[in-house]
């Protein structure tokens, strides 16, 4: 028999149980050790918040972020040796640009030189929002800026800039066992009756893909499509939160109908097609360890409806950032960038990077803890209510925190409370705590960075603490209660 009919008789490689990872490790490093005592004293010495942990002192899975934490290929590495650090127009720049347009699309990055600029590369994220809504908030008093879900950071930077940060979140996000998809999306009915009451207070709204703070849940392209037709509606540009746009377009390309054949950069286009700007931190699906963005689309209801706003932002760049041309970042984060970008559109590090994350929250799902399913494509999300469901746990307790400071403490994992605390207030006036609509432990996967045994014993942890639920104590703020970005800054006792 010859090979090739012998390979076709045999069973085909990917209707095997097990596929391998479809890349290689480039290069390690070897863990110290520590015990739970060691990191429990630490974590006191810290007053519980885990920001202020050692990474060094993490034994196991540190899954506090997936932002700027990714393995980078051995491609981007040879990359960094390319990079140009002049002052102006590095030669990465436009490589960058040329990928950019790739990726996003032509009308997202004008040529360089040639009239208003439209594409600004900035440090980071946060950066990129900085520079819009410092300029947005002086266009009134009072604007509102609605999203399906801002991240914290960009919430913060509407508020700063005495703007408030709107989230209509889906109805499905909060019915953890339905297995819909796409529970990331905007609430339609809820942005339509915000619009009627006060479209003239809406410079701008905003879609999170995906929505790191529903969940790390996807958004659908009708959810996309229909968000645009109604803002533009209005007269009112809608943006994109772009951070994780590869695997917001995977989940497309997988659980909606029509998609199944495209590929996943023409879903990305597609995707694009209806926004009107972006603002990035290609921390995440960037594939790099820094770097971030504001684009806006050229002749699009942005820059007609707020001529002069290129100008401004680019003003606003080159005092805080440095010229357009570097944006904030070296001549080698720009180059890592470029392969970056490369990479992430491929479907075979996306499908297998977004089923780790599933698999790992599935076999939490099975030992009995309570996730947000169906699991969303960055991060692994811990409903707190219902994991303290029947302890005697209050919401003033802070059961996340007390969970994710016995998970360090204990078993040497890091994850991050997203709920009650981080995007909860404390209302000095009334003397009492603002509590949000999601209380959430989140454990971030960082990208090309865990295997699955790593994986597998952050859930066995999981299921430990689950089992001893009841002997979990709640947290008291001994600092910080009533800061801006709190989780960020406070410290905590466990309560005796
Ligand atoms: C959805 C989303 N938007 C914005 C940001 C801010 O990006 P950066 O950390 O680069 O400032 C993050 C960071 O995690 C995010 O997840």
């Amino acid at each position: 028999m010859k090979l090739k009919s012998l390979v076709k008789h045999l069973p085909a490689e990917g209707e095997l149980a097990k596929k391998p990872r479809p890349y290689l490790n480039h290069s390690v490093e070897l863990k110290k050790v520590f015990t739970p005592e060691e990191r429990a004293g630490m974590l006191d010495s810290v007053g519980l918040n885990v920001f202020f942990f050692p990474s060094e002192m993490i034994t196991g899975c540190d899954l506090l972020s997936d932002s700027g934490v990714t393995t980078m290929t051995s491609e981007q590495w040879a990359a960094l040796h390319l990079g140009d650090e002049a002052y102006g127009s590095n030669r990465g720049y436009f490589m960058l640009r040329d990928r950019i347009c790739d990726t996003f699309g032509d009308v997202f990055f004008s040529e360089p030189g040639v009239g208003e600029p439209n594409a600004f590369i900035f440090h980071q994220g946060r950066a990129a929002e900085d520079a819009l809504f410092t300029q947005l908030g002086k266009l009134g008093s009072r604007l509102i800026i609605p999203s399906n879900g801002h991240f914290d950071t960009t919430g913060a930077n509407i508020e700063a800039n005495k703007m408030q940060a709107v989230n209509l979140f889906s109805a499905e996000l909060h019915d953890t066992e339905s297995d819909v998809n796409f529970k990331g999306n905007m609430n339609l009915q809820k942005l339509k009756e915000l619009l009627e009451k006060s479209s003239d207070k809406i410079p701008l709204t905003y879609l999170t893909i995906t929505n790191n703070t529903a969940g790390g849940q996807p958004v659908s392209m009708a959810n996309i499509r229909e968000v645009a037709q109604i803002t533009h509606r209005y007269d009112i540009p809608l943006f994109f939160d772009a951070c994780r746009f590869a695997e917001n377009a995977w989940f497309i390309k997988q659980f909606e109908s029509g998609y199944k054949d495209k590929n996943i950069k023409s879903i990305v286009h597609e995707m694009f097609s209806y926004v009107d700007g972006f603002t990035i931190s290609y921390k995440k699906d960037g594939l790099v360890n820094m770097g971030g963005g504001l684009f806006l689309r050229a002749d699009g209801m942005f820059v007609k409806k707020y001529p002069d706003m290129p100008g401004v932002i680019l003003g606003h760049q080159i005092i805080k950032e440095g010229h357009p041309t570097y944006g904030g970042l070296s001549g080698r984060d720009i180059m890592a960038l470029v392969v970056g970008l490369s990479v992430v559109t491929r479907e075979e590090y996306l499908t297998f990077r977004i089923n780790q994350v599933r698999e790992f929250g599935e076999e939490m799902h099975g030992q009995g803890i309570p996730v947000l399913r169906p699991v969303g494509g960055h991060a692994v999300y811990v409903d707190v209510n219902q994991f303290f469901g029947d302890t005697s746990m209050k919401p003033e307790d802070f059961g996340g925190v007390a969970l994710c400071a016995v998970l360090l403490a204990a078993y040497g994992h890091r994850a991050c409370e997203l709920g009650y605390f981080s995007f909860g207030y404390y209302d000095e006036r009334k003397r009492q705590e603002v509590l949000p609509d999601v209380n959430f432990v989140r454990f971030a996967v960082p990208r090309l960075r865990y295997e699955k045994q790593d994986l597998q014993s952050v859930v066995a942890a999981m299921r430990a603490l689950h089992e001893y639920r009841h002997d979990i104590p709640g947290v008291e703020v001994t600092y910080g209660r009533n800061l801006p970005l709190r989780h960020f800054k406070a410290r905590f006792e466990f309560k005796k």
